[in-house]
């Protein structure tokens, strides 16, 4: 595994493993899985399917300032460099970039990509920016590496919705592939932000999967659940931890994350829908979701 801080060297080295790894009938393809580090089972389950649908493996280690808010937790982010590598190393990956602040942004960026709507729900609106910082460090990622696919989690299912969309409208010629939400035994989705929960914190945090394992339930129970049931169900349910703070617990069509009315019977909707939450434990903002048919069959729980 190789483990490459400039642009110059990762550009050079993909090109001379795509080189030695294709066959005269088969060009190597390349998987890129970006991350921000302080890997988990969660960002292993991307390299694997990486490592299963890709010749060469990238991954990508920075955590990206321009996607943090002023008041959020770019300083205190999780870092922890010698465990990352071992464990990249472990699920086979070939190459990792590992860029510092200054080699992505030697000065402040003047361009942005920005895509609109997708970024008016959920996080894009309790984190104004966010989905533009988002988007323009994973371009710049596409550009350095030049991928054939790209691995994202559900877990972050706006970021996938807006990612998609990006490559779409851009003409991007990158697969992305999402992948399922990786949980604990107990139901917490993984998130490099856990280890910032206290043991109490922690355990009132199972609220999350637990609410949107009910609603579920009860969508897949009742034909004549509807929207606002369902944000009342969550709430309720969410409201039984006595310190977890709602910042969103919404339901939308997926993934064109359109808000659906109070009054929308989901059975009678189209396609996919999501359930998404955002709640605070103390200082610790998690978020989670279930994106399911309207028909009740869960595909990403
Ligand atoms: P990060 O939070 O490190 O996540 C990297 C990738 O791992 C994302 O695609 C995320 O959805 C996925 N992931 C995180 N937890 C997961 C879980 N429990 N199950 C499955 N996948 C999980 O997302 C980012 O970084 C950044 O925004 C990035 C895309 C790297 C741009 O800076």
């Amino acid at each position: 595994m190789k483990v490459l801080h400039s642009i110059a060297e990762i550009r050079q080295e993909v090109k001379s493993l795509r080189k030695q790894r294709s066959l005269h009938n088969h060009e190597a393809t390349v998987g890129l899985v970006p991350t921000m580090g302080f890997l988990h089972e969660g960002h292993a389950s991307l390299m694997r399917k990486a490592r299963e649908m890709s010749d060469i493996v990238v991954i990508s280690i920075f955590v990206n300032p321009i996607q943090f808010g002023p008041n959020e937790d770019f300083e205190r982010y999780p870092r922890d460099e010698q465990r990352d590598l071992a464990l990249a190393e472990a699920e086979g990956v070939d190459i990792v970039f590992l860029p510092t602040v200054e080699v992505m942004y030697p000065s402040p960026t003047k361009t942005h990509v920005s895509v609109a709507e997708l970024t008016d729900t959920l996080c894009g609106a309790s984190r104004p920016g966010h989905f533009d910082g988002v988007s323009t460090v994973v371009t710049k990622l596409f550009n350095i590496v030049k991928p054939d696919h790209a691995f994202f989690g559900a877990k972050d299912a706006q970021q996938v919705a807006v990612i998609r969309q990006m490559v779409d409208d851009l003409n991007m010629d990158i697969e992305i592939v999402p992948c399922p939400i990786v949980r604990e035994e107990d139901g917490l989705a993984l998130s490099s932000r856990n280890v910032y929960l206290s043991a109490e914190e922690r355990e009132q945090a199972l609220v999350l999967s637990r609410s949107l394992r009910l609603a579920r339930e009860e969508i897949i129970s009742n034909p004549q659940m509807t929207a606002g049931q369902v944000r009342e169900r969550l709430r309720r349910e969410i409201g039984t931890s006595a310190i977890a703070v709602i910042d969103y617990a919404e339901i939308l069509s997926f993934p064109q994350l359109e808000v659906l009315a109070d009054d929308t019977v989901l059975h009678q909707c189209n396609g996919e829908i999501i359930m998404a939450l955002a709640v605070k434990f103390g200082p610790t903002r998690l978020i989670d979701n279930v994106i399911m048919e309207t028909k009740g069959v869960s595909l990403h729980v």
